[in-house]
């Protein structure tokens, strides 16, 4: 089926500059802050006012997805999803990360966005395998868009040109499989 994909772009940059609705952050679940992807969309979203969104939630369980406003940023909104923690092996690893990129289109339909972006959740600090990773992302967001027709546009955004350049690959595999 070719409609999910027409939906699905892949790029390299900073997903903090873009224009969307609403940005996804790789986050912890406590909503702490922390480096990589979430230190620097709380940098430019301006951390006292993300930080108070963030205690007032409570914290996101592993897979879940909460919103806040994006505050500072271009985006209108800030979907925080928290990955799982790569451990080799363990069958809920994808299931997890899966559930990551299905609650966050959820929650952004649910806010009426028609533009979301992605990082590569659970590719830095939490030491998910990147081509693996990538591979439940393109699955996930093919298989859970035809629910939510508004959504016109998902934007997956890797940091680095290698990274751009092996999700690439890895999207010409899944949609000949
Ligand atoms: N734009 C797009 N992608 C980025 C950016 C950025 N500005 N900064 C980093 N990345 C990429 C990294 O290259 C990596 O591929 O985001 C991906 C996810 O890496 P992490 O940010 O380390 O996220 P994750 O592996 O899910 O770990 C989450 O790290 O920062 C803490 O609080 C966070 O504890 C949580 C953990």
């Amino acid at each position: 089926m070719s409609e999910p994909w027409s939906r699905i772009s892949l790029e390299q940059g900073d997903i903090t500059t873009l224009d969307v609705d609403a940005i996804v952050n790789a986050a912890n679940e406590r909503l702490s802050g922390g480096g990589g992807v979430d230190g620097a969309i709380h940098r430019a979203a301006g951390s006292a006012d993300l930080q108070a969104a963030c205690r007032q939630l409570g914290g996101c369980p592993t897979g879940q997805a909460v919103v806040t406003p994006g505050f500072a940023l271009p985006a209108r909104w800030i979907v925080h999803t928290v990955g799982p923690i790569y451990l080799n092996g363990d069958a809920t690893c994808p299931k997890l990360l899966a559930s990551c990129y299905r609650r966050s289109l959820e929650v952004a339909a649910e806010k009426q966005c028609r533009s979301i972006a992605f990082p590569a959740i659970s590719t830095g600090v939490y030491g998910y395998p990147f081509r693996d990773a990538t591979r439940v992302a393109l699955e996930t967001v093919a298989a859970t868009l035809p629910d939510h027709p508004g959504l016109q546009q998902v934007r997956l955004v890797f940091f680095s040109a290698d990274d751009l350049s092996a999700a690439q690959d890895i999207l010409r595999t899944v949609r000949s499989g």
